[in-house]
């Protein structure tokens, strides 16, 4: 990553963790604000809202119509505390004193688990991985664009402190997350296994690089397929979702296919 986007700060001070990475997560906060729907407000959450994050995780993932979408049992550390702490930064959209959102972006120090291992890469690069951890919004705020506000929230926030990588795992089954982050060119690159025996997604940008669909190699793979199809990321990976029919007919496929390297690759 060039240094333009380091917010003018010394390339040698990145990248930055705890206050001076709040600090410029907070600077960051004001153009999501602007952008949030009536009644709605974002502030950086903290060590004193370990309860309240703690709370609204288990009473979303309680809802979920499909379990597999979200298992903690996937997440690695404590992750409420490394997410208001050292290791992380949280934005919390607030209804009142109602937390009705939030998303967090992780900082992996040198000593933490870090997903840029499960991408191969190189070891010199892992200093400048961010985690896109997860976001979850109340059943009642869905549609409203707060997901996808708070995934380019996380992004110019990973950018500014000069972590050119990001990565996180998702279900392949969760289609409505994986298929927002593909929308910011988050795109699944591999399928891994974590937790034990969760297969998952791994998803990753590199600000770096901008890979360009290649169409003529493109496949859709239905939804319920994908976790068993490994040979699609030994080919190329995945771009975005598709929807075919309307109502209960409508299904829902991954957009395969390889990276464009011009004709007569
Ligand atoms: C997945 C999840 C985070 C999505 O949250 P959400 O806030 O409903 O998502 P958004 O409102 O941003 O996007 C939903 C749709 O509303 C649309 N939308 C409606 N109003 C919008 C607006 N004002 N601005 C932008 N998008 C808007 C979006 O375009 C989007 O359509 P798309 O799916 O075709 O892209 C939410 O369903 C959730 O919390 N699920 C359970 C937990 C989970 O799975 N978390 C993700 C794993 S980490």
């Amino acid at each position: 990553m060039s240094p333009r986007s380091c917010a003018g700060l010394p390339v040698g001070a990145l990248p930055l963790r705890g206050d001076a990475a709040r600090a410029v997560a907070a600077v960051r906060l004001s153009r999501l604000a602007a952008l949030l729907p009536d009644g709605l407000s974002v502030r950086l959450m903290d060590g004193d809202d370990s309860s309240l994050l703690a709370d609204f995780r288990v009473r979303v993932v309680a809802t979920l119509e499909d379990p597999d979408h979200y298992r903690m049992a996937g997440e690695v550390g404590n992750f409420v505390a490394d997410h208001l702490g050292d290791r992380g930064l949280t934005a919390g959209v607030f209804r009142g004193g109602r937390l009705v959102a939030y998303g967090a972006l992780g900082l992996p120090g040198a000593d933490d688990p870090n997903r840029g291992r499960d991408l191969d890469l190189p070891e010199a690069e892992l200093g400048s991985v961010a985690h896109m951890s997860s976001a979850m919004v109340d059943p009642s705020e869905r549609g409203r664009g707060l997901h996808h506000r708070l995934i380019d929230w996380r992004i110019e926030v990973a950018e500014a402190l000069g972590r050119r990588h990001l990565l996180t795992t998702v279900s392949p089954r969760n289609h409505c997350s994986w298929g927002h982050l593909a929308g910011h060119g988050i795109y699944p690159k591999r399928l891994v296994r974590v937790g034990g025996d969760l297969v998952r997604l791994l998803v990753h940008r590199d600000f770096t690089t901008d890979p360009i669909f290649d169409p003529a190699t493109a496949e859709l793979v239905a939804i319920e397929d994908l976790a068993g199809r490994w040979d699609v990321f030994e080919r190329g990976h995945v771009w975005g979702r598709v929807a075919a029919g309307d109502g209960a007919a409508r299904r829902w496929y991954a957009l395969c296919g390889r990276v464009w390297r011009g004709r007569g690759r």
